[in-house]
This record gives C-alpha cells, sequence and structure tokens, in this order.
C-alpha cells in the first residue's frame, strides 16, 4: 500500500487485523508507529452505548503469538530514523518488552515510559494499580527525537519549562470530558499530543495498528504530522472518520494552508525525512 495521505486529506482509515494490512505497507515509509493493543485483560472491553472490543486470548502464550508477528510487521515499515511506542500494562509489560528486545534489538531500547492516571481501584492486597507501561525503541541509533517540554514543578523553577521525565503524570479522560467517545480504553488526547510531537518529525506519518477511536491520529493531524489508522472494527473507524473531519475542518477554518503544507514548506529539521507524497 502506498502512503496514500496528501496535503489536503493527511490521514487514510484502514479496516481489517493489523497483521494484514501492516503487510501492504511499504517497507521503510513511516516515522512512528504507536501501538495501543488489547491488553489481554480477558474481559470484552465495554464503552458506552454498547461499544466494545474483545480483550480475551487463551493465555500468555497465546497473546505473544498475536502481538509478535504484528511486531515485526510494525519494524518492517519504519524509516531507519523512525521509532516505536508500544503501549501495554503490568499484565504483558514483560512479556512484550522481551519481544521488543528480540525485534528491536535490546541497543535501540529508548525509554520504559510510566503513564501514571490516577483513576482505578485500588485492591486490599496490593499497592493501587494506577499507570500503564508505554516502551518507546528507535528502529536504529539515528531515530528522531524532539524531548517534550512541560511545566516544571519546583519552587527554584516556577513559571518555567524543562524537560519532561519518564514518568508522565496525565488524568485519564472522565466520564464528562467533551474528548469521550464512548469507545472503550481510549486514551487522552493530552497523552497522544505529548508522544507524537517527541517522536515524529512535522510532516512525518504516524501509523497507529489498533487505531480504537482515532486519538493518535487526532493528535497527529493537530500538530502538522500525517496519519494512517487501522482497526478491526467498523464502529471505532466511524468514530475515528468523524473525529479526523471534524479536526481537518476545524483546522481548516483556523488556518487555510494545511499544516503539514507548513510543515514540509518550512524545511525538515536536522534528520527528519520528507513526508512521502501520494
Ligand atoms: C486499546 S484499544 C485502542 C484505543 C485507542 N488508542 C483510542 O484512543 O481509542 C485496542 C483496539 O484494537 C483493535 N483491535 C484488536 N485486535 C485488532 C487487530 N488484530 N487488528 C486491528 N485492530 C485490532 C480493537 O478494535 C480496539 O479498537
Amino acid at each position: 500500500m502506498k502512503n496514500e495521505c496528501t496535503e489536503s486529506a493527511p490521514w487514510t482509515l484502514r479496516r481489517g487485523d493489523c497483521l494484514n494490512v501492516l503487510g501492504d505497507v511499504e517497507p521503510a515509509s513511516i516515522d512512528l508507529v504507536y501501538l495501543d493493543p488489547p491488553f489481554n485483560s480477558g474481559l470484552r472491553r465495554q464503552g458506552r452505548k454498547g461499544l466494545t472490543f474483545d480483550d480475551r486470548f487463551v493465555d500468555v502464550a497465546a497473546y505473544r503469538e498475536f502481538i509478535g508477528p504484528r511486531l515485526i510487521q510494525a519494524h518492517r515499515v519504519l524509516r531507519s530514523t523512525g521509532s516505536i511506542l508500544v503501549h501495554v500494562d503490568w499484565r504483558t509489560s514483560h512479556h512484550v518488552r522481551f519481544l521488543l528486545d528480540e525485534i528491536f534489538g535490546a541497543e535501540n531500547f529508548v525509554n520504559h515510559l510510566i503513564w501514571s492516571y490516577g483513576l482505578g481501584g485500588s485492591g486490599p492486597r496490593s499497592f493501587a494499580r494506577k499507570h500503564d507501561d508505554i516502551f518507546l525503541y528507535g528502529r536504529s541509533p539515528d531515530y528522531w527525537f524532539e524531548p517534550p517540554l512541560v511545566p516544571a514543578k519546583s519552587v527554584r523553577l516556577r513559571g518555567r519549562m524543562k524537560k519532561a521525565t519518564d514518568v508522565i503524570d496525565i488524568p485519564s479522560i472522565n466520564n464528562m470530558a467533551i474528548e469521550r467517545t464512548g469507545w472503550p480504553t481510549q486514551k487522552p488526547i493530552a497523552l497522544l499530543n505529548m508522544l507524537v510531537t517527541a517522536c515524529c518529525p512535522p510532516g512525518g506519518t504516524v501509523l497507529d495498528p489498533t487505531c480504537g477511536s482515532g486519538t493518535t491520529l487526532v493528535a497527529a493531524i493537530q500538530s502538522g504530522r500525517r496519519a494512517i489508522g487501522i482497526d478491526m472494527s467498523d464502529e471505532a473507524l466511524g468514530i475515528a472518520q468523524q473525529r479526523l473531519e471534524r479536526t481537518t475542518s476545524l483546522l481548516a477554518i483556523k488556518d487555510p494552508m494545511p499544516r503539514v503544507a507548513r510543515a514540509r514548506r518550512s524545511g525538515p529539521q536536522e534528520n527528519a525525512p520528507l513526508a512521502q507524497s501520494a
């Protein structure tokens, strides 16, 4: 599959098992893969209005058989300056890290990010589980990266910005949030904004193989990147399409010159490959 994103339509959605769809993506054509797969929770994940997706595997070996080949395809489609973010939690993070070491090479490990989200239950027999794990690996040592800045908290640096650490404090989406779509396990746009702008060059292409409601794609478009989303669910893709259409038209009202075009015209940053044309 050629990258079909253009300056006026900088996103593409594909339906199907991401293993097959990724197999059609041109090798070395993508700047960032963000993968937020099922977590092997053993549940049918429930959102609003009957929206669900299946998060059940027979056992952890079946989960590894699911995730491994998809990571191999992700590795194949990344440019040498690209990188991957894999978002999992305590159930499988140790297995996924091991697979990433095998497929990407332990030397290409960059960060184990902790997304600390606050909400959630606690039990009497353990510390409350309040974080997800996000692994960042470069495709090579030349991976592109722009350290994100966050407001400093210390008294000494009050009012100034500092480089973000590997612990990201962003609340999960609450029930009343405007951004809430009803898709189960939707991630906050603030989290994806930070990840996409840190790991994908302006004008580059982000691919999300299990895009759900399209949060990654919205973050990409808002910041002048191109986006490719894949999901098995028609309902998820319907939500993603609506969000992307709304985002594209809001941006066109605010800024008639598409952001991707602006990023390309002002030239790539050091190490940043030009986005492919359609
Ligand atoms: C954790 S959710 C992604 C949520 C998304 N990040 C968001 O913010 O809405 C996982 C998604 O994987 C999709 N999925 C599960 N297996 C898949 C497969 N083999 N290929 C493509 N999508 C798949 C599900 O339909 C679901 O939308």
